[in-house]
């Protein structure tokens, strides 16, 4: 473990491992971290998911992951290769600040803005067309050809794919869906659902998870942490466990979490730190507990998480045999996802792999929507790198005088500090884009369509649906053109929610959604209560069937 004894050296032991770490240009990464001792000795880890069953477009896990160690393969000269043509660099045009691949940060040292991991494109080796990446499929028994992640790994190449960590994440599917693009108001085939919520956790977190653990391990940390509204904590908790690579601690506001997301998190044994306060709270909270005692940050901060979650937009291409579509509509809370969607089409539009960037659209919920207050009401734009940021303060000023808190149903988006913010407007600009907002109304009428045509969601995930309806509506969006809605999370991970629509109990309606201002439940499927009488049940079934 000769690698893990190299990166340690720059890892502190307790504390200030930002401070610790080496700072150097991306041409002078040749004497960094990634040394050839190291490689030599590393241990090469990764999953076999040992049973796959085909599915119609791929292969999914059936059976626990198998853990394996086995000596790596790769050469000393790729190795320096690698390590000079891929660095993290300050997404402000104006500073630039790069740092080596194998620092552990969050924000520039400089000017505070955020990171981008960056590649020097001409000295990798790219596919020359998307459909190449199609030559995978028929290596799936590797697991590295099998995940959804690094089976493009071509395109997020921050460490060799032999060192990439995986769970089978990323077997994900493209929906067409006419029940709910009816409801949307598009014409048949037109929309189309990305089902994340088959992913091992249960969510479009394990995307990126894999690939900001990746990055923990290859920089030798052993513990990882996290404030999350649930789905990055159950990821992460998912990762640590399956893996036990690492021990998982999360934050978590206070009655702010759906019980679907707390049970995985409990289950798979992460130290669940409940705090006082709300997402925004814990998230300020982790970013200081994480530099006090060196622990890695996975949320979606961290330039690594992105990487991974490029890859659902190269899978959707990869849906429609590469075909770009015309809108990606996306719920928005920290804002990693429509910045890693934003990334992903750039990259793809400057190497020529496609010819044009689908519209984005990003959906805030209404009690929750600060991209949608600055960017549609107050004209933040990213500006070719100059957004007005005394807006943004002005804005975060005026939240806090009017304690402002952020609420919706809708509980995995309840953010008012999006931590992506400058990285998501960079992407507006990029994809041509739009923000709009959502009620926990529409959210809840999207999310019982979404549910009956199979394969539901979570509140979050609808709110893309809904949104989606409302852009038809304005006219933005025409019913004939070729729309994705991302679905972020599966539809166990609230019950209660569902439940609650659903239900004939007035009470706990207006508990649940009332108490939000739901009023109705238009496509509400009840439970029929009949007595336990053979006649009455025969009876009830002959009328409602
Ligand atoms: N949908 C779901 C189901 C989520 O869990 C999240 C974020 C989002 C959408 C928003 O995605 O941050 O990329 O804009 N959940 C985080 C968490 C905050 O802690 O699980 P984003």
């Amino acid at each position: 473990m000769l690698l893990q004894a190299n990166m340690l050296r720059k890892m502190p032991s307790s504390r200030g491992f930002r401070k610790n770490s080496v700072r150097s240009t991306p041409h002078g990464h040749n004497e960094g971290a990634f040394r050839l001792d190291a490689v030599r000795g590393l241990a090469y880890i990764y999953y076999i998911a040992p049973w796959i069953s085909v599915c119609h477009r791929g292969f999914h896990v059936t059976n626990m992951a198998l853990l394996t160690n086995k000596q790596p393969t790769i050469l000393a000269s790729q190795k320096i290769s690698q390590t000079a043509t891929v660095f993290q660099q300050c997404i402000s045009p104006a500073c630039k600040a790069t740092y080596s691949v194998d620092e552990i940060r969050v924000a520039c040292d400089k000017c505070g803005d955020l990171l981008d991991v960056v590649y020097q494109w001409d000295r990798l080796r790219v596919p020359g067309s998307l459909d190449e990446f199609e030559k995978k499929w028929q290596r799936r028994h590797e697991p590295h050809c099998f995940s959804g992640v690094w089976r493009f790994h071509d395109l997020l190449p921050f460490v060799p794919v032999d060192q990439c960590i995986t769970i089978g994440e990323g077997q994900t599917l493209l929906h067409p869906s006419d029940g709910a693009g009816q409801f949307v108001g598009m014409k048949p085939g037109r929309l189309l659902l990305q089902y994340e919520g088959m992913n091992p956790s249960g969510s479009f977190k394990d995307n990126g998870m894999s690939a900001a653990f990746t990055h923990a391990r290859f920089v030798g940390a052993t513990r990882a942490a996290c404030a999350s509204t649930g789905n990055t904590s159950a990821s992460l908790a998912l990762y640590c466990s399956v893996t036990s690579l690492m021990k998982a601690v999360i934050f978590i506001g206070s009655g702010k979490i759906s019980y679907g997301k707390l049970s995985q998190a409990l289950d798979y044994g992460a130290l669940t730190v409940q705090i006082n306060g709300d997402f925004d709270d814990a998230m300020a909270r982790v970013k200081e507990v994480t530099q006090e005692l060196g622990i890695y940050l996975v949320n979606s901060v961290n330039p690594f998480r992105l990487e991974g979650q490029k890859t659902i937009m190269f899978r959707v291409l990869e849906a429609l045999r590469w075909e770009v579509p015309d809108w990606i509509v996306v719920p928005g809370g920290n804002l990693g996802n429509s910045s890693a969607f934003g990334k992903a089409f750039h990259e793809l539009k400057e190497l020529g792999l496609i010819d044009r960037i689908p519209r984005l659209a990003v959906i805030n919920a209404a009690g929750a929507n600060t991209l949608y207050q600055l960017v549609e009401k107050q004209g933040l734009r990213w500006n070719d790198g100059k957004p007005q940021m005394a807006t943004v303060e002005n804005y975060f000023d005026e939240m806090d005088r009017q304690g402002r808190r952020a609420s919706t149903i809708a509980s995995a988006i309840e953010i008012n500090r999006p931590v992506n913010l400058n990285k998501c407007i960079r992407s507006l600009q990029w994809c041509d884009g739009v923000v709009r907002e959502v009620d926990d109304q529409e959210i809840l009428d999207a999310k019982a369509r979404v549910g009956a045509g199979g394969l539901g969601c979570e509140p979050a995930s609808a709110a893309s649906v809904a949104g989606a309806k409302k852009l038809v509506a304005e006219g933005v969006i025409e019913p004939d053109e070729r729309v994705v809605c991302i679905l972020t999370g599966h539809q166990l991970k609230d019950p209660t929610a569902t439940v609650a629509y659903h239900t004939t109990d007035q009470e706990q309606f207006n508990k649940v959604l009332g108490s939000r201002g739901v009023r109705r439940a238009a496509f509400a499927n009840r439970a029929v209560a009949v007595p336990n009488e053979l006649d009455e049940i025969i009876k009830a079934i002959r009328l409602y069937s």
